[in-house]
C-alpha cells in the first residue's frame, strides 16, 4: 500500500518532532528541562481579546462554516492597523486575506505561484517554511547567504545573472529569525526596485514587526512607494498579540498573487472559526499599549540572556526585534554539539543555528518565550556548566 508521495520525500525531519521525544526521555527520567528553543509566546493575550472570543462563540450563529475571505470587519481592522503603523492603504476587498496562520499561507503562496523548475530565493539562515515549500512545488531553492558583515541582509549584487533569469519569487523576513536582524527603508527600496527590474514576485514575512526593542518600530515593505504592484507581506497575530495557538494570520498587498492564495485555499480549507476571527478583529482594533509593557519584558529578558552569556566570554547579537537572541558558539564546539552538550549536561534547550540553512553553523538560537525565571534559571546553569569547563569557554 503506498501510504506517501514522492513529494513528501522533500521535507527533512522536523527538528523539533525529534527533539520534543529527546526532552520527553528527559522528563520521564525526573530530568527538568528548560526550552529556550521554541518561539511561542508564554504570555497570554489581553483579557479584551479573550472576551471578544467568549462572547462569539456564545451567539448561537457563529459555529457553521465560514467564507474564505473572513467577516468585513477583520479585513478592515488590518486595513486600519496598516494605516495606524504605516500609513499603508489597503483595500479590505481586495488587498487583504485573512490565512489561518501566516506558516500556511507561505506555503500555499509557493504552492499556488510555482512552477517546477522555477527558481525561489530564500534567505541562509531562514523560516524554514519557505524552503519546504519550494522543494514540494517542485521549484529550486537558490540560498541568499545572510551573514554578519552585511548585517544578516541578502546582497543583491551576488546572485548569478543564471540564476536570476529563472528565478520568480524571493523571501525576505525582517525583524529576521533567527537573528534578529532588522532591515531599514533604504533596503526595502533597493530590494523592490531589484524584484520589479526582475519581474519577482516579492514576498516579505513581517511575523515579528511589533515584537521590537529600545523603541525601535520595523517599517512594512508595503511602505515603499509601488511595492503592492510586486509584494505581498505576510502578518501575524502570533508573536503580536500572543496568540500563537489561535491561528490568525493575514497576507496583504498585490491583489494577483492574493486571487491565485485564495484560489489554492478554497480547494484545500474553510474560512476560521468566526469567534477567533472576531477575537482578532478586537485584538487590532482595540487598546494596544499593552504591547508596550508586554514587549518591555521580552527587553527585559534579552538583556538578561546577553549580560549571561557575555560573562561566560560569548558575543551573542543583541536584537531590536524578534523573540530570538543569535550567538556564536566558541569555537571548539559546533552548532550540534554545543546545543547537546548544553541540553545533556545543564537540561537547556536551545535551537542549533543549522537547521535554518547552512548560514546557521556556528550560531545557537535562543528564544526570549519563556518566563523569565525560566530564563534567569537557564542561564544560571549554562554559567555554571561553562565555569566547571574550564574557566570561560568563549
Ligand atoms: C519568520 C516566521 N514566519 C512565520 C511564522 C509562522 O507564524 P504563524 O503561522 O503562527 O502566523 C513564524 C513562526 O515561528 C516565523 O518565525
Amino acid at each position: 500500500m503506498k501510504t506517501s508521495s514522492e513529494r513528501m520525500k522533500t521535507f527533512p525531519d522536523h527538528f523539533f518532532a525529534g527533539l520534543d521525544s529527546k526532552i520527553k526521555e528527559m522528563h520521564a527520567r525526573g530530568e527538568e528541562v528548560i526550552r529556550l528553543d521554541v518561539g511561542s509566546p508564554d504570555m497570554p493575550p489581553a483579557d479584551h481579546i479573550i472576551e471578544a472570543l467568549s462572547r462569539s462563540a456564545g451567539q448561537a450563529d457563529h459555529h457553521g462554516y465560514q467564507s474564505h475571505i473572513g467577516p468585513q470587519a477583520l479585513r478592515e481592522a488590518w486595513a486600519e492597523t496598516y494605516q495606524r503603523l504605516y500609513k499603508v492603504k489597503l483595500d479590505p476587498d481586495s488587498e487583504i486575506l485573512p490565512l489561518m496562520g501566516s506558516k500556511e499561507g507561505i506555503f500555499n503562496l509557493v504552492m499556488a505561484t510555482i512552477d517546477p523548475g522555477d527558481v525561489v530565493l530564500i534567505p541562509d539562515p531562514g523560516y524554514l517554511t519557505y524552503d519546504g515549500a519550494t522543494r514540494f512545488a517542485g521549484g529550486e531553492p537558490y540560498y541568499l547567504p545572510l551573514l554578519a558583515e552585511n548585517d544578516y541582509l541578502p546582497d543583491l549584487e551576488e546572485i548569478p545573472e543564471q540564476v536570476i533569469d529563472k528565478a520568480k519569487l524571493v523571501w525576505l523576513n525582517y525583524p529576521h529569525n533567527p537573528t534578529g536582524a532588522v532591515a531599514n527603508l533604504e533596503y526595502f527600496t533597493q530590494v523592490v526596485s531589484f524584484a520589479r527590474q526582475h519581474h519577482l514576485l516579492l514576498c516579505h514575512d513581517a511575523a515579528y514587526t511589533q515584537v521590537t526593542f529600545d523603541g525601535y518600530q520595523a517599517p512594512s515593505l508595503l511602505q515603499i512607494p509601488g511595492a503592492k504592484d510586486i509584494a505581498v507581506e505576510f502578518n501575524t497575530l502570533s508573536k503580536s498579540h500572543n496568540m500563537a495557538g489561535w491561528r490568525e494570520g493575514v497576507a496583504v498587498g498585490n491583489r494577483r498573487a492574493l486571487e491565485s492564495l485564495y484560489a489554492l485555499k478554497t480547494n484545500i480549507d474553510s474560512g476560521q472559526f468566526l469567534p477567533i476571527m472576531d477575537a482578532a478583529t478586537a485584538a487590532l482594533t482595540g487598546d494596544q499599549s499593552w504591547l508596550i509593557e508586554r514587549n518591555e519584558i521580552y527587553r527585559q529578558r534579552r538583556d538578561l540572556i546577553i549580560s549571561a552569556l557575555r560573562s561566560s566570554g560569548l558575543r551573542p547579537r543583541v536584537p531590536l526585534g524578534s523573540l530570538y537572541i543569535w550567538c556564536p558558539v566558541p569555537p571548539e564546539f559546533t552548532a550540534v554539539s554545543f546545543v547537546t552538550m548544553l541540553l545533556e549536561y545543564s537540561g537547556v534547550s536551545l535551537t542549533p543555528g543549522p537547521i535554518f540553512g547552512t548560514n546557521g553553523e556556528g550560531f545557537v538560537r535562543i528564544s526570549l518565550s519563556a518566563p523569565t525565571e525560566h530564563i534567569e534559571e537557564a542561564m544560571q546553569r549554562m554559567t555554571h556548566l561553562m565555569q566547571k569547563s574550564g574557566g570561560q569557554i568563549g
